[in-house]
């Protein structure tokens, strides 16, 4: 008998333990150890009822994802043994009663379904999350959970993939009883109760299945929904065709049906992709020259300067996370307003059921408004997100530094400035470190992470940390103007105007990019995001352009003209007192206007070229990225794209999409593009380098330090 699976028995009930840690994943040798274990069981005159029960701290997790993700890229072979052994615990004469702590998602709820009996500590979750690696349940899930939940349930449970409860999970069936103090004593007891009894097979129970015209209007909702709010997916779909064929066939047909699903999602570049994001966020947090054991400094209280637009959310960030935080303004006026806004952004919260109003009661009080320093020198932390000057900068941390306790991190939430200039007015440039939130802060999943050249490791230590209590998702980066994200975007950004500029009109270029997947299209970001912060910035720098390097005018015109997007009502779009855009035919007529008097051909533009020419704007300037050691590896930029610019996660992120368009190809539509264009588009030596080579961003490994 294998290590991974161990039986012992306890008066007449047999103990199956699943010993593989640290999740006990479904990992080839566990399905045929629990098989033997079951054919000895069924022989054993001895054993009237068995428990199976996960050794450790939970039940099965899951299947084990790495082998998904060999098999999905064809390297790996899918486990036989899955399926004949959920047949032969369903067909073992003695009732099997799962007992479930911890987690049971995906695998670990496909097996404990086989069983004949459920019960869960209140503690525990059960799940069927495949569709977020893109994939539907492959071991009869979507087949015996609407037998046991009914229709409407399992099609929530596989299409969003969320998990539930497992007070939720019994009122839906799918467990028999909750135990109260220790699972394995509770499972025996249960046992005992049902030894002897007939062992009820879950593919053989109809009555919550309902009848065709019961679940038609079911499934049609589900399509609807999941077309709408997982745009452009097709694993959720699936699951919903599968459940669907749970209802109309017989069990092993609706198996098949399944099967055929599942081998189709898997093999698919949605679910490669999604497997890459899935190892992808914790790769990130993986830093070559920072060890797991670096010290970390305790961060217990914070202060956030500047209670604007990212001030306020990122005391709330810090607040929500039990940290205590003093929020300091420049006069009463722009205090009140901060903390009223604070005030509303919670209460929205608590109405959409995000929060409690206690919840919320207790953030409010850990934040402090102040319009003084004077509780500084406590703080472990300090986030400055002032107006975006260096002068101002500079002088905040002089004054941060003087006040603030040694040892105490100063961290800029710059989205521009040198964090090695900002750490320069400091007599500790090595407590100095960028923390770009990403707007809004208090919703945004991204937290660029920047490494000034003089930031010491438990710093950056300390920070990446932080962010997993805060909730985000850190990515290391290098101090390059823009950073990793904003320095992709301005290039991104730069097509999309020159494609309207060639003749392109504005909703033909948001919506190749909508098609694509984006959350939006590029123009519509500006106008939501501000087309003047880019305008003032363009102003600030316009010193520093090359001359002879073509430039977009559009967006200056519209600044001009006082468009500056949603906040004033118009910029690429108009909109009305809520918000909604609608096409401007005067935008239009303008933009008609300025391009006669610049010259500029205008000819047809597809689809295909509006999503090449910003795409691979978006990876050029990433290999550029890469070469220069600004991103570790290929996949923090994707990560970074993924939380926080609306890249579609089925797509992997830029650097993913590019390597599976090919290098070579991406490098060759590059190419005709600096023909046609000129210099702007002159290709990444790293692009060309590993297009000539025939490798892959992913493959480039080179590991830099993320310093400038
Ligand atoms: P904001 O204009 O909304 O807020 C800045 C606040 O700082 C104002 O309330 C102002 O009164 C206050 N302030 C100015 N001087 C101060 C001082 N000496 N002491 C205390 N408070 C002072 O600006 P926003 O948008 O919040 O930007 C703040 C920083 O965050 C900037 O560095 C910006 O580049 C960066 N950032 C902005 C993002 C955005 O989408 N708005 C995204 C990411 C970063």
């Amino acid at each position: 008998m294998s290590d991974l699976v161990q039986l012992t028995t306890d008066n007449g009930i047999a103990i199956i333990t699943i010993n593989n840690p640290p999740v006990n994943a479904l990992s080839p040798g566990v399905p045929e150890g629990i098989y033997e274990v079951i054919e000895n069981i069924d022989k054993d005159g001895s054993v009237k009822v068995a428990v199976l029960i996960g050794g450790g701290r939970t039940f099965v997790a899951g299947a084990d994802i790495k082998e998904l993700g060999k098999m999905a890229s064809g390297k790996g072979q899918r486990g036989e043994g899955m399926l004949p052994m959920l047949l032969r615990i369903e067909d073992c004469r003695k009732p099997i009663v799962m007992a479930i702590h911890g987690t049971a998602f995906g695998g670990g709820l496909e097996l404990a379904m086989a069983g004949h009996y459920r019960v869960a500590v209140a503690g525990a979750q059960v799940g069927q999350p495949e569709v977020k690696l893109g994939i539907i349940p492959g071991a009869g899930g979507t087949q015996r959970l609407p037998r046991l939940a009914g229709v409407a349930a399992a099609v929530e449970m596989c299409v969003e993939g969320k998990p539930i409860s497992a007070d939720q999970a019994l009122k839906l069936g799918i467990i028999d009883r909750l135990i109260e103090g220790d699972l394995l004593t509770g499972a025996l007891a249960f046992a005992r109760e049902v030894a002897g009894k007939p062992a009820l097979k879950t593919r053989e129970r109809h009555e919550k299945l309902g009848t065709a015209e019961q679940n038609a209007p079911i499934f049609v909702a589900a399509c609807d929904t999941a077309r709408k709010k997982q745009r452009g997916l097709t694993a959720p779909l699936a699951a919903i065709e599968a459940i669907e064929a749970a209802v109309k066939l017989p069990f092993d047909k609706g198996c098949e049906a399944e099967q055929k699903l599942f081998a189709e999602c898997l093999f698919s570049d949605q679910s490669k992709a999604l497997i890459h994001v899935f190892f992808g966020e914790r790769e990130v947090a993986k830093i070559p020259d920072i060890p797991k054991e670096t010290p970390l400094l305790p961060i217990r209280s914070a202060a956030v300067v500047g209670a604007g637009t990212m001030g306020g959310g990122i005391a709330m960030v810090l607040a929500n996370a039990g940290i205590s935080v003093l929020l300091k303004e420049v006069d009463q006026a722009a205090l009140d307003r901060g903390v009223a806004t604070i005030q509303r952004n919670y209460a929205s919260s608590v109405k959409r059921g995000r929060f409690t109003q206690q919840f919320v009661d207790e953030c409010l009080k850990r934040i402090q408004p102040t319009l003084s320093f004077d509780g500084f020198p406590s703080a472990d932390l300090v986030i400055e997100a002032v107006f975006e000057g260096m002068a101002l900068k500079k002088e905040i941390f002089r004054e941060l530094d003087r006040v603030c306790k040694p040892g105490a991190i100063l961290a800029s939430n710059t989205s521009t400035l040198s964090i090695n200039e900002i750490a320069s007015s400091t007599a500790r440039p090595e407590f100095v470190i960028g923390t770009h939130f990403f707007s809004p802060a208090n919703v945004m999943r991204l937290l660029e992470i920047v490494r000034g050249k003089a930031t010491s490791k438990e710093v950056i230590a300390t920070c990446m940390h932080l962010s997993k209590k805060l909730g985000k998702v850190a990515v290391l980066v290098g101090n390059c103007m823009g950073f990793v994200g904003n320095r992709m975007f301005g290039p991104y950004r730069r097509e999309a105007q020159f494609l309207v500029e060639e003749g392109a009109s504005i909703e033909a270029v948001d919506d190749a990019l909508f098609g694509f997947g984006m959350a939006m299209g590029p123009l519509a970001t500006g106008d939501l995001a501000g087309l003047d912060v880019g305008w003032r910035i363009r102003k600030e720098y316009r010193h520093l352009q090359k001359p002879g390097i073509r430039q977009p005018f559009c967006e200056d015109n519209l600044c001009e003209l006082g468009r500056y997007g949603q906040k004033t009502g118009a910029g690429w779009y108009r909109y009305d007192d809520q918000r909604r855009p609608a096409s401007d035919p005067e935008v239009s007529r303008l933009i008609a206007d300025w391009v006669t008097k610049a010259d500029i051909p205008q000819r047809n533009i597809g689809a295909d070229e509006i999503m090449d020419r910003c795409l691979y704007a978006l990876v050029n300037e990433g290999a550029r990225i890469l070469e220069e050691g600004f991103a570790l590896r290929a996949v923090d930029i994707d990560i970074i794209y993924l939380n926080g610019y609306g890249f579609p996660a089925y797509r992997g992120g830029p650097m993913w999409y590019a390597d599976s368009v090919g290098l070579k190809n991406v490098c060759e539509r590059i190419c005709e593009f600096h023909k046609q264009h000129g210099e702007t588009w002159a290709p990444a030596p790293l692009l060309k380098k590993l297009a000539e080579q025939g490798k892959t961003f992913a493959e480039f490994n080179k590991q830099h330090t993320a310093t400038a």
